[in-house]
């Protein structure tokens, strides 16, 4: 089941309303550009690549609304709700990809504005089938990591409901279950969304891969113990010295593991690396509402004292000297980063490689 889906009957985005999982499966469908953008900053979609695709989507859905007769309104018309679109997150860079990739076709487009509208649909449908092609792929690259009998962390949610399909860290786990290796996932429950504890743990249970949930402190331990053998994550944005960008936590996740001597491999389709980008300080990091951090109950009472404060960044950069590797559709990237990053997203032609995916 696809994460982020047309519906042809309902001309709409569909979406799996990942705030109620997994007390309840439900989907959300947006039938504006602005509802998909509002689903989008509400986290009712999430995950770097699904959120890439249901921006896409959201364009086409904006070529529908558009009452625009010439090509150059509907231009402008589109222009306007991908800067919508584009503001809805800001650390993700698959969100901007997918809409740059959107708005080139419709620049590059001579005929009637309602073949573009169609068109623009079909472009939205073939970002979200690459999609889940991608993550086969990086899913086969990066099952080579993993042995029979390992133990891994990770962390945050990166699978079918990051993605389109399948998954980016998570689809390379899954990848090495269905070869038929033994693997043992420790699923960081990643505060304060809880993707993992929530999400990451539904889909495991779904494909029937063993896991224990750890809260996020204990990683540390259990890197120490000599239990785990590898971590793998996603990522949100990548510089092109390698530096990664993703959900709070992982940079010390990284330091943990770098300490202890365990590989340490984002997953990262090359649409989520940002070759404009030198270094990860120029990563834009999204802070959201502290209430995402103040609202926790136990026993149903609230844990902090009324009018308490909070500071809530959603990710953090991880400097590319604690990666071991990067792994890509296009293969496992080793260090040096600076120069062999570059070369797998942009290919030989020097042509970013992403869209001719099969
Ligand atoms: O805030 P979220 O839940 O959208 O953050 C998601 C992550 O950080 C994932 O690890 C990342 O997008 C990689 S996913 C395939």
């Amino acid at each position: 089941m696809r994460t982020v889906a047309w519906d042809e009957e309902k001309q709409a985005l569909r979406l799996i309303d990942q705030r109620l999982l997994p007390a309840e499966f439900k989907f959300a469908y947006c039938y504006t550009y602005q509802e998909t953008a509002d689903a989008i900053r509400k986290m009712v979609v999430r995950g770097a690549p699904a959120i890439g695709a249901a921006a896409a989507f959201g364009l086409a859905l904006a070529g529908f609304q558009s009452k625009a007769n010439t090509l150059p309104d509907l231009l402008r018309d589109l222009r306007e709700a991908a800067d919508v679109l584009a503001k809805a997150r800001p650390t993700a860079v698959n969100l901007t990809w997918a809409l740059q990739r959107m708005l080139r076709l419709a620049e590059g487009y001579v005929g009637t504005p309602d073949k573009l509208r169609h068109l623009l649909l079909a472009e939205a449908q073939r970002i979200a089938d690459e999609d889940v092609a991608i993550n086969k792929r990086m899913a086969e690259h990066g099952a080579t990591l993993i042995h029979d009998g390992d133990t891994v962390i990770h962390h945050c949610n990166t699978g079918a409901l990051a993605t389109v399909d399948w998954g980016t860290a998570l689809g390379v786990i899954r990848m090495a279950h269905e070869q038929g290796k033994r693997v043992h996932v420790l699923v960081d429950e990643t505060r304060p969304r809880l993707q993992g504890a929530r999400l990451t743990a539904w889909e495991l249970e779904q494909y029937g891969i063993p896991y224990d949930i750890i809260t996020d402190n204990a990683a540390g331990y259990f890197l120490r113990s000599g239990e785990v053998q590898a971590v793998f994550v996603g990522a949100d944005r990548v510089a092109a010295n390698g530096d990664v960008a993703n959900k709070i936590g992982t940079y010390m996740l990284a330091l943990a593991a770098n300490d202890n001597g365990v590989p340490f491999y984002p997953v990262v389709p090359t649409s989520t690396v940002d070759l404009s980008l030198r270094h990860g300080a120029q990563i834009p990091i999204e802070e959201r509402d502290p209430s995402e951090v103040l609202d926790i109950q136990l026993h149903g009472r609230p844990v902090t004292p009324k009018g308490a404060s909070a500071r809530n960044p959603a990710f953090d950069v991880t400097p590319a000297r604690l990666v071991t590797a990067i792994v890509t559709e296009n293969g496992l990237v080793y260090p040096p980063f600076d120069l062999n990053l570059p070369a797998v997203v942009l290919g030989a032609d020097g042509k970013e490689t992403t869209d001719s995916a099969d």
